[in-house]
Parts: C-alpha cells; structure tokens; sequence
C-alpha cells in the first residue's frame, strides 16, 4: 500500500501531464482541516511557466484528475490551491487491506518495502574515546538510531558507522599515563580494566600539565604510535577496547546496534586521500588543490575567514601530520568506493556545520563524490540544563551520560509506583522484578522521546518532569496510550491476532473516521521521514494518533467498542483498535522505544 503523499502526488502528476506540462504536484497535508485533508500547490507554479492565469490551471488540473475512488471532488481555493477530502468508503478499503499480525515484532501493519533500496551510511554517537560518553553524545546517538531504524524499515542497507575518535595527539599522553600506572598492560592487554575513564583522563592531564619529563615521554608515544611502534599499538588497542567496552554498555542499554568505524581504521585511506591530491595538485588539473604554507589545501567557493581571505580546507598540516578532514576525507572515500553508499548521513552537533559543509564541497570539487550520492549534515542543538544553561555537574565536570541515565530511570520508578491504579481495575500489583523493568523502559523511553520530539536544530532544555509527565506529548502518555488500547482487547476478551481480516471496516462517526485517517497517514510520516530525517514528525504523529484514539474511545465523544453492537460493528471498531495499537508499537520501535503490555 503506498502512502496517502504518494498515491495523490501520482494523480495529480498524471493529470498536471495531461493538461500537456510537466510539474511536480507538490501535495501536502491540510494545515487546517476545513480545507480538507491534502492540497496541492502545484498551479501556482505552473501557472507562471504557462503564462496563464493560476485558478484556470487549477481548474484544468482537476478537469483532468481521476480520483474519484480516493476523494470527493476536489475543490479550488484562494489563488489556485486545490484541496482534496478523502472518502471514508477509500479509508475503509485501505485499513481492511491490512493483515492481522501474528508476531508483533516483525509486523510491518501493511507497509511494503520501498521499491528502490539505496546503500546508506549513518554516521552515529561517534565519541572520543579518550573519555567516557558524556551528555553530549546523547543526541547523536539516539537520533542517529533512530534515522536508522526508519531507513532500514524502508528497506534500504543501512550501515550505521561509530567513528569513534581513537586516533590523535591526546592518545599520547593517556597511553605514556597508561604505561606507567598500569605497566603489567603490556603482557596482559586483556585484562585492562579502566573502572573511571574520567577520572583516568584527569589523572593524565594533570600530570601532562605538571611534568616536562612527561609531556616529552607523551610526544615520544604519539611519534610510535603513528610510527606503528609494536608495544605502543598493543597499549593503545588495550585502551581503546577498554573504552569502547564503556560505549557499548551503553548502547546495548539503549538498544542501540552500530559498528565501530573510528578514526585509525582509515590510516591507511588516510595516505591514499593526500596521494590522490597530491596527483591533482601535481597535474594542475584542479586549481583548487594546492600548498598553502606548507599545507596541502583544497581552496572551495564561498568559504572565507572573518577578515575575508579565502578559507580552504587543511588536508595534510605544514609539519605532514593529518587532521580531522583527512580523515573524514578518507571515511567519505570509503563510503562511496567500497560501500557503494548513494547517501551518507553525518548525525553531528550544529558546531561542526562548517567541517561538514568545506567538506562536502571539497569532495565533490575533487570528483570523489558524484551527483548521484547524497551527502547530509544532520546537525542537532544542544541540550542544555533545566536553567537553559550548559549541562554541568555541580562541581562544573561534564555530567556522565551513564549517571543521567541512571536518574532517569530512578525518576521514572517514582512516577510508575505513584501512578494510579487504571481507571475501573483493582490496584495493580507488580512483582519488584516488574517494578525494575518498567522503570527502565519508562525512564529511557522518556529520555530518547524528548530528545526526538524536539526540533532537531534547536537547543533544548533537559527537564526530567516535563518528560516524565503522564499528560502532553511524552513517552509515559504514549506508553500508557498502547498499553490502554492493548487492554480493551484484554477487556473485550478478544485476541487481536484472531479478529477476522475479512470483515468489512465500518466508518461512520465522525471520531472514527478521524482515526482512521490518522492510522494511514502513518505512511506519510515515515515518507517524511525517511526523506527529511525528521524524527520529531514521527513523534508528532504518533501524539496526534494517540489523540485520535482518545476522542475514538471517548464515552462523550466517541464511540462504544466493548459493547458495540451489532457484532459487525464491533468487530470493525476492534479491528481499528489493534491496527491504532500496532502503528503506535511500530511508530515507537522506530524512535527505539520499547512498549510495555501493562502500564
Ligand atoms: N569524534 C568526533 C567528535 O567527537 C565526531 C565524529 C563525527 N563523525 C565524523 N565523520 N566526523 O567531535
């Protein structure tokens, strides 16, 4: 079944080509809903190209449009807009095509595949291994996951890369620190174990900071390092596991899967991206490649320091060491050379919106990428404190995103042990291994649900009781919102999995047919969302069909399901209930969220 966006956007091309131009029908959801559900914008502009005027065209358009089986006859507004209001008999008839679902794991509520699967890279979380996970990583981690899991379900091959910082000079001094508290790593490697990375950081600096003797023994480790220096590689590898084993913890509590892809893997693409430049710069085909002070640059268009000299980007510094664009030049090489990826996506915080962009200017500049791969920078703002300030221990250290976690959840068991019982039932009565699990999934549910559902390029504000609050659009209120629907079933003494798909879907009321629009613009969010990387459109949606549900179900402005009757109304009312639950258990798996049965 394809989405509402796309069966509308393929009648109305087909029309717009029968009016004898070519356009794009430019179809979006109704902002307002007396204007129907969709509109297309698409006259407007055409109207320019013809030199006519934009109502005539409109008129043309729908002339030429067949839809009846989808909408009522569309209508034209203000200069040219035409609206459209789907049929409820087409809401019918697409909601009874959806199977029942035997395993709710897999269940895809009806959404095919996409016909054309592209090779994708996300680049997520990507932290610096010299030190723990901090707050900071947060967002690249979970938005990145979350891009993923849309993409994947769409059916392209998504590789979700964690380019890890574990190269540079920093290492240096960690791995001189390393070698003298810890000399038996050298023979056990293994057994590392670093409890506070942080702290192990600190160590090392201050030390750095302190004694001559050592910040030479540091620049001595970095030199073996990069020279490949057997022992020095066997401490750094011991390092960099021990603090990977810190990351992954993390990731596998956040149910988020990646491989890591860190900076040292491209050493070697490293080497390659200065040759290849260096045979560009040699060949003076490409006059943009050339030596600046000693450094090999690639000079790009509209890139200019604040006194207004031209900025190029840094490839190999005047004393030949690389940087991050070399690496990041080396990673884009591999990408599109290896992998063959059509589309890469770069899931880093707004400060590096210039890293990105000389970048990807640059790599098209020299011809590595073609027009046929699409690179973005998907930037993010920060998150900030409560006060809107910058998130800081009290102390002023950066916060542990372990330790933010871990208050989440413990703030989350609070609000399920206060929560009241459900409406109408006995008090609820977990076991205290219950008790523990809920809060986990509540609490790191709450956490991803509020990052995800703000803008993505806007700060915000971390604030554990507006995201834990049971009203608004929060993970607890959409938790609870499946766990509601799932109980009707419970209550009806129905099992979803065994309603008859065969019945005929039934919308009358007003509130159901509402629903039902809501439950199939879920292919519309996901097309957004595959397309904008836009995770906060799926969280919209998913809070309006929560809504949708609650004025379906509503006693005053709803309608009976339990005990509806006659039984062909009933049963189409359950039919509507498992599919609502199943979009919402999807839509939250999509986000990364676990659902819960009970709440
Ligand atoms: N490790 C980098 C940092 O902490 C982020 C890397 C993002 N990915 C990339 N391909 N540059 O700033």
């Amino acid at each position: 079944m394809k989405s509402i966006l796309e069966l509308l956007s393929d009648r109305v091309r087909a029309a717009i080509a029968r009016v004898g131009v070519e356009g794009d029908p430019q179809i979006q959801a109704s902002q307002d809903e007396k204007f129907g559900d969709y509109q297309s914008n698409a006259a407007m502009g055409l109207a320019k190209k013809l030199a006519r005027n934009p109502r005539e065209v409109a008129e043309a358009i729908v002339e030429k449009l067949e839809i009846d089986d989808l909408c009522e006859r569309p209508e034209i507004a203000g200069p040219g807009f035409i609206n459209f209001r789907l049929k409820p008999s087409f809401l019918a008839r697409s909601l009874q095509s959806i199977a029942t679902a035997d395993d709710l794991d897999t269940d895809r509520v009806g959404l095919p595949p996409t016909e054309k699967p592209e090779v994708i890279v996300v680049d997520l979380s990507s932290p610096n291994l010299a030190k723990e996970m901090h707050v900071g990583h947060l967002r690249s981690t979970v938005i990145g996951d979350c891009v993923a899991r849309v993409l994947e379900f769409q059916g392209h091959t998504v590789h979700r890369e964690n380019h890890v910082g574990d190269w540079g000079t920093q290492f240096g001094m960690l791995l001189a620190h390393l070698r003298r508290v810890r000399p038996e790593v050298v023979d056990r490697p293994s057994e590392l174990v670093i409890r506070d990375l942080e702290s192990f950081y600190i160590e090392a600096k201050t030390r750095f900071d302190a004694d001559e003797k050592f910040k030479e023994e540091s620049r001595e480790t970095v030199v073996a390092l990069q020279r490949g220096d057997a022992t020095t590689r066997r401490i750094w590898k011991a390092f960099c596991d021990e603090s990977l084993r810190h990351c992954h913890e993390i990731y596998a509590r956040l149910g988020v899967r990646l491989i890591d892809r860190g900076e040292s893997y491209y050493n070697e693409g490293m080497n390659e991206v200065v040759r290849r430049l260096e045979k560009l710069r040699d060949s003076g085909r490409i006059d943009a490649v050339r030596d600046s002070d000693g450094a090999l640059c690639v000079f790009l268009d509209g890139f200019t320091t604040r006194e207004g000299q031209p900025l190029p980007l840094m490839v190999r510094k005047s004393d030949g060491g690389f940087n991050y664009a070399t690496s990041d030049l080396a990673t884009i090489l591999d990408r599109v050379e290896t992998l063959k990826a059509t589309r890469i996506v770069y899931v880093v915080g707004l400060a590096q919106k210039q890293h990105f962009e000389m970048l990807f200017a640059a790599a098209r500049k020299v011809g590595w990428v073609g027009p046929d791969v699409c690179l973005e920078h998907l930037g993010f703002g920060n998150m900030l404190s409560k006060a809107g300030t910058p998130f800081k221990t009290r102390e002023g250290g950066t916060v542990k995103l372990k330790d933010l976690l871990d208050e989440a959840v413990a703030r989350a068991r609070r609000v399920v042990e206060e929560q009241s019982p459900e409406e109408g039932r006995v008090q609820r009565s977990f076991t205290p291994q219950q008790v523990d699990a809920i809060a986990e999934t509540v609490g790191l549910a709450a956490v991803k649900y509020f990052d995800l559902s703000h803008s993505m390029t806007s700060d915000y504000r971390f604030d554990l009781d507006t995201m834990l609050a049971m009203e608004g659009n929060t993970a607890p209120y959409m938790l609870y919102a499946y766990a509601r629907i799932r109980s009707i079933g419970r209550k009806a003494g129905v099992d979803f999995r065994e309603l008859p798909s065969a019945v005929p879907i039934l919308l009358d009321h007003p509130s159901e047919i509402a629903l039902a629009k809501k439950l199939l613009q879920f292919a519309d969010a996901i097309e957004v969302v595959g397309r904008e990387l836009r995770p906060n459109v799926l969280t919209d949606y998913l809070y309006d069909l929560a809504k949708a549900f609650s004025r379906f179900y509503d006693k005053k402005l709803g309608v009976r399901v339990i005990d509806a009757t006659p039984e062909s109304v009933r049963t189409s009312r359950l039919r509507l209930c498992d599919i609502a639950a199943r979009v919402l258990r999807l839509g939250l798996r999509l986000l990364g969220i676990d659902t819960i049965e009970q709440m």
